[in-house]
């Protein structure tokens, strides 16, 4: 292809066309031109031209990294892909009060104008954090009762133990490690309830079927913490996947006994609400103070780490919940007064 068969208007339909953004920055780091792809990335800025780069990128650095390439004064294109020299990386800007990760590309154009690619990477930068923390949080779960387990297991080859202290010892690594399985098995679970590729089955059932398996499950627990769990179903219809749907109610009632106190009620109830069906599970316990709502359904998040640690938690229970209410087009709410009780909502379309 040679160059002088294209017109000018065909380059610039496609700069036009790039997926990346797109900016021509002068010496006193005005933008002159934009793509659409620059003004959709940065579009909390937009127009972009006539802005000063400075006022939509905070981050100073970038200015130095401009001058810079001014500076080397080189005619022929300058890739500038030691860019992470000048801001590691990457540009955070802020917009909307969101932060924001770009990469971009710095190249001389000539003595008045610089050209400056942006790639939107903050998808891929959060990601990876996720992903870390993911990590980092699973080893640390684990580690806990991996360390009691291997140091009471050593305790038992001492030769003096009695039969009585044997006995203790053996139920301390039972419980450590029954407690590593429910992490596990919440873990593959979760995994399971990620990959959406896999859609779960859906059946006809009914709330009442529903809230009789879920006392099955939760009616031991109840006794032993002397909480009264109250039911009431509509006895309607409702395509869902019943397992699941169990497991999130179950998920929801045992916090309400666990963080309830001795001989108070927890109520279970259904609704019909336009074309959704609510379980409402409330509680007069702890309840949860504001700071710390918005945080509860992440993974692995206690507001009490040490008290609920100790109750056998994981931190995993309502992020199936937010899980498997998301899976079925659903959605998960919490009303809650620090001292005086929540109310958890989750709504299931009847169909
Ligand atoms: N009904 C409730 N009343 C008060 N606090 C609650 C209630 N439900 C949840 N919480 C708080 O939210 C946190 C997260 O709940 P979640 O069910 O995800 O984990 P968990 O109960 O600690 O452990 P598990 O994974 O075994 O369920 C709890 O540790 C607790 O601090
Ligand atoms: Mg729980």
């Amino acid at each position: 292809m040679q160059k002088n068969d294209i017109g000018k208007d065909k380059y610039r339909a496609m700069i036009e066309a790039l997926g990346e953004g797109v900016l021509l920055v002068t010496r006193k780091h005005r933008i002159a031109l934009s793509n659409a792809s620059a003004e959709d990335l940065l579009s909390w800025a937009s127009p972009l031209i006539g802005k000063d780069i400075e006022k939509i990128f905070d981050d100073r650095s970038l200015s130095d990294a401009i001058d810079d390439v001014f500076k080397e004064k080189e005619r022929r294109k300058l890739k500038i892909t030691s860019y992470h020299s000048y801001t590691g990386d990457r540009a955070i800007l802020r917009g909307k009060g969101r932060e924001k990760h770009y990469k971009s590309y710095i190249t001389n154009l000539d003595d008045k104008y610089v050209v400056m690619t942006i790639t939107d990477v903050t998808r891929i930068e959060r990601l990876a954090i996720v992903r870390q923390d993911f990590v980092s949080n699973v080893s640390h779960e684990l580690k806990t009762p991996l360390t009691a387990i291997s140091g009471f297991a050593e305790t038992l080859l001492d030769d003096s133990l009695t039969r009585e202290e044997i006995k203790g010892f053996a139920r301390i690594i039972q419980k450590n490690s029954a407690h590593m399985q429910r992490i596990i098995s919440d873990l593959l679970l979760l995994t399971s309830l990620d990959r959406s590729e896999i859609a779960p089955s859906m059946a006809t059932t009914t709330d009442e079927r529903i809230l009789s398996e879920v006392r099955s499950y939760t009616q031991y627990k109840a006794e032993t913490k002397n909480v009264t769990v109250e039911y009431e179903s509509t006895g309607r219809d409702i395509v869902c996947n019943e397992s699941l749907i169990v497991q999130a109610v179950i998920n929801l009632v045992v916090n309400a006994i666990s963080y309830s106190h001795e001989n108070t009620k927890v109520t279970v109830r259904t609704r019909i609400r336009g074309s959704a069906m609510e379980f409402i599970v409330s509680d007069k316990g702890s309840g949860i103070a504001e700071e710390n709502i918005s945080r509860i359904f992440e993974r692995f998040y206690r507001v009490d780490k040490a008290r609920s640690r100790e109750s056998g938690g994981t931190g995993l229970g309502l992020s199936i919940v937010r899980h498997i209410a998301i899976i079925h087009n659903g959605t998960i709410k919490v009303e809650s007064k620090l001292g005086e009780g929540s109310v958890f909502t989750l709504s299931i379309p009847l169909s």
